[in-house]
């Protein structure tokens, strides 16, 4: 089969087609007809050479499919041949087959495309257990939500607005802002010239947010603190700008408020199985209605380097996607 293997890893890492024989799937494990597969920051990092792949997972870049199955391993109920499918993977996703621990396994309603389905895994997930298990964010409660426009962002905005949630978000231009708001955030903040603590505390009447969603870092850390209301949760998901600032955490203290960070991809099969039987029920019934995959722009598989290229560029607005 077909891969993306990566070549001199380290900073000027480069990715280029190659073959390995198709892997089999072994107990619990379906095999996928790869359509297309979603790009995420971290296989930037792991091809810098400073996000390896968890213990048993693939070597091979890739996080997130759609295709249909083409094997079933031992023991899997539930799903059958050549049914359309996207998956969470903890690696192999750059490769003509890709295997998938069953319970990571989500069906592709007719009403999204299937090579779209490759941008919903990995932004269905996190977004999912960040905000609603470790954010707890309940009902009538409002959210920020950083990088607005980013794989993750642009699908957590539509999520959490159909459930009728008061959504802000930040982004780094105008018609990134305006995007944005197209995706259901109640107010979009421009950071090049908006200061989101200012805007969030006026537009909810000085109360600030429930709980924050952050991929930035750095000094928004502070900022965020400044920005919850009282008993607020802060979830971080990535520190772009930073993982080390100076805190004044006495706001912490008084607005009792929770920070927190996760991550997704160690997170072991049954623990992922519970977040996508969540998702079934909670957020798969309003795909191709109120949520939609935000494709930025489609690259060939043999174009990964290139894709790799426009990502670290930033400018995109939603997810990037190789097809096969
Ligand atoms: N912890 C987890 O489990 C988990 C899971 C998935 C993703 N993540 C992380 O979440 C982030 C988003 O992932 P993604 O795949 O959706 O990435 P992405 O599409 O590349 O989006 C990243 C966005 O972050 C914003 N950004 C980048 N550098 C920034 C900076 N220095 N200051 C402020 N904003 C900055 C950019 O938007 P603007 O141009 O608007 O600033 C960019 O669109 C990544 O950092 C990723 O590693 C974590």
């Amino acid at each position: 089969m077909k891969i993306i293997h990566v070549e001199n890893s380290g900073r000027d890492y480069r990715l280029v087609l190659g073959s390995e024989p198709r892997p089999a799937p072994g107990p619990g494990q379906v095999l996928i007809t790869v359509a297309a597969a979603g790009l995420n920051n971290a296989d930037l990092l792991q091809a810098r050479g400073h996000y390896p792949p968890p213990p048993g997972a693939s070597p091979i870049l890739g996080m997130e499919v759609s295709g249909t199955i083409a094997e079933l391993g031992d023991g899997v109920a539930g799903w059958r041949l050549g049914e359309k499918v996207c998956a969470l993977l903890p690696g192999g996703g750059y490769a003509q087959f890709a295997l998938a621990d069953a319970g990571s396994v989500l069906p592709v309603p007719d009403a999204v495309d299937l090579m779209e389905a490759a941008g919903l895994p990995e932004a269905a997930f996190t977004a999912w257990t960040n905000i609603i298990d470790t954010g707890r964010l309940a009902s009538g409660e409002s959210l920020l939500i950083h990088g607005g426009t980013s794989g993750i962002g642009s699908l957590a905005i539509q999520m959490f607005a159909a459930r009728g949630h008061r959504v802000f978000t930040t982004a780094g231009s105008d018609a990134k802002c305006e995007a944005a708001r197209s995706f259901g955030a109640t107010r979009a903040i421009n950071y090049t010239r908006e200061d989101f603590v200012g805007v969030v505390k006026q537009e909810t009447g000085g109360k600030g947010v429930d709980v924050i969603l952050d991929m930035v870092g750095g000094d928004y850390i502070q900022r965020n603190i400044e920005a919850a209301a009282t008993w607020g949760r802060i979830v971080n998901i990535a520190y772009q700008k930073g993982s080390k600032a100076e805190v004044n955490f006495a706001p912490v203290l008084t607005k009792r408020l929770t920070l927190a960070a996760t991550t997704l991809r160690g997170r072991d099969p049954e623990q992922k199985r519970a977040i996508r039987d969540v998702l079934l029920q909670e957020v798969w019934p309003l795909l191709g209605s109120r949520v939609k995959p935000v494709i930025a722009r489609v690259f060939p598989l043999a174009e990964a380097q290139q894709a790799h290229e426009f990502m670290a560029k930033t400018g995109h607005i939603g997810k990037i996607l190789l097809t096969f």
